[in-house]
């Protein structure tokens, strides 16, 4: 029995905050003695700080060969983004950048996005969770319509044979949606169960330049520490299991 290898993250739309939670979470697995990292497999233009110069901002060596094997500079979903530029995604890429990072004892933390964004014809992110058979964790919103986001990727999941193992829900506040929102964890934690709300992390601008105020409030969520403490645990077959695919004659050898 071993710790798991890596953790997939899964975002319920494009800004939700998987960049900042991922290497968020990578700080605080090496505040834990995991030599963590990350990478995003494939990045097309966006705004907001990428995994590679966040990490250095923690003080984690990240050669982008490594953490951004396949990059665009089209704001698109990776598959319109390769047709745009004409380029090709060798996915080989991804997978050999991911099994390097493997091969150096690293915990990985894989910044995914949306189960259906399309990657190539055929191809989608969900495609790729089943490729790395990494436990995964949905990131989503608070506000207004982040109830239908979330269970909509949650059933998806479960469709696809994938348990993970809970949300974050992060950017609590950004509409200023107030009452509706300071319900919908809970809604969520009652619709969705059992898969678990880890975490509710709040929006604050500071946070995006401040990377050690993002770190420390969600130091602050002990359902989210929990779950990372046992992901990493010598031993945590069954948090393994219910994040890998599961099928019905799963385990019987
Ligand atoms: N809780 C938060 N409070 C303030 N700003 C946030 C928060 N979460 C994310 N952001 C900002 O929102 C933008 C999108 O976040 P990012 O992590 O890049 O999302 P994704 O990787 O899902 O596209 C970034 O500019 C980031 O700094
Ligand atoms: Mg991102």
């Amino acid at each position: 029995m071993v710790m798991a290898e890596g953790l997939f993250l899964v975002g319920t739309a494009r800004g939700v905050g998987k960049t900042l939670i991922g290497v968020g979470i990578v700080a605080l697995l090496r505040e834990m003695g995991v030599d963590a990292t990350m990478m995003t497999p494939i990045s097309t233009g966006d705004s907001g700080k990428n995994a590679a110069s966040l990490l250095r901002e923690i003080g984690v060596e990240a050669p982008r060969r490594l953490v951004m094997p396949i990059t665009f500079e089209t704001p698109a979903a990776p598959y319109v983004a390769s047709r745009i530029e004409r380029k090709p995604i060798h996915l080989r890429k991804v997978l050999d950048a991911y099994h390097e990072l493997r091969e150096q004892g690293k915990f990985v933390v894989v910044e995914g996005g949306g189960v259906l964004v399309p990657i190539a014809r055929r191809y989608d992110v969900i495609d790729l969770l089943k490729d790395f058979e990494l436990p995964s964790i949905i990131v989503g919103r608070t506000g207004r319509g982040t109830l239908n986001h979330c269970i909509l990727t949650l059933r998806m999941l479960l469709v696809m044979g994938v348990q993970p193992l809970g949300f974050v829900l992060n950017g609590y506040g950004q509409y200023g949606d107030g009452f509706a929102e300071s319900l919908n964890p809970e809604a969520l934690r009652e619709l969705a169960a059992p898969t678990p709300v880890l975490a509710t992390q709040e929006w604050r601008p500071e946070y995006q330049e401040d990377l050690p105020a993002f770190i420390r409030a969600l130091r602050q969520q002990p359902d989210l520490m929990a779950m990372l403490r046992r992901l990493t645990e010598t031993g945590s077959a069954e948090t393994r299991a219910s994040g890998t695919p599961v099928t019905p004659d799963a385990g019987g050898e």
